[in-house]
């Protein structure tokens, strides 16, 4: 199932919290302060497991202020990976964004070296439009990349 998670929700926040602590890089953020950030916005793909309930398998993490939103980060666990799971989420993103928050373009940036994420990106039209020079902390440049959904 593809959704939006909520900060009103309990269930959603326990399995971002899970989730979290499987995502390089996100271990030390808190499930509850980032679903209360105002302007982003989590989209995932979940699963229902054996015992009940559901898990969290890929999120896709935006900032929005509209007409643009942002890409903050995007993880699927490797186990799922190259099933359409990261593709698939995005578009069902992109046209909620679209359609209910009258987002009309998406950023963002990416490495270079990360061949796996540029070809999804490539896969569902973002062009480049920038290189920021030495914008990761190791000193590799970063690609930005954009979607125009007004048309
Ligand atoms: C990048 C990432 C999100 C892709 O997720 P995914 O669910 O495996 O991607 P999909 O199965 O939806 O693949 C969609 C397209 O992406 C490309 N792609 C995905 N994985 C790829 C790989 N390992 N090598 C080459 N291309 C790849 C392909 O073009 C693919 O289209 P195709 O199936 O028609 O060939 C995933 O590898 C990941 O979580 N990586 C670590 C975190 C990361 O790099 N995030 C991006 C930050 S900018």
């Amino acid at each position: 199932m593809f959704r939006c998670v909520n900060s009103a929700n309990e269930t959603d926040e326990n399995m971002l919290k899970h989730f979290l602590s499987l995502w390089p890089g996100w271990q030390n953020y808190n499930a509850a302060n980032i679903l209360s950030t105002p302007s982003w916005k989590l989209f995932v793909k979940s699963r229902d497991i054996s015992s009940g309930g559901e898990e969290i398998i890929a999120c896709l993490i935006f900032s929005v202020v509209s007409p643009t939103a942002e890409v903050i980060d995007l993880y699927v666990l490797p186990s799922s990976r190259k099933q359409g799971i990261a593709k698939h989420l995005f578009m069902y993103a992109t046209a909620q964004l679209n359609h209910l928050d009258k987002v009309s373009e998406i950023i963002l940036e990416v490495r270079p070296s990360n061949k796996p994420a540029r070809s999804l990106y490539q896969s569902l039209g973002f062009l480049l439009i920038a290189e920021r020079k030495k914008y990761y902390s190791d000193g590799e440049n970063a690609m930005i990349l954009r979607k125009d959904l007004s048309h």
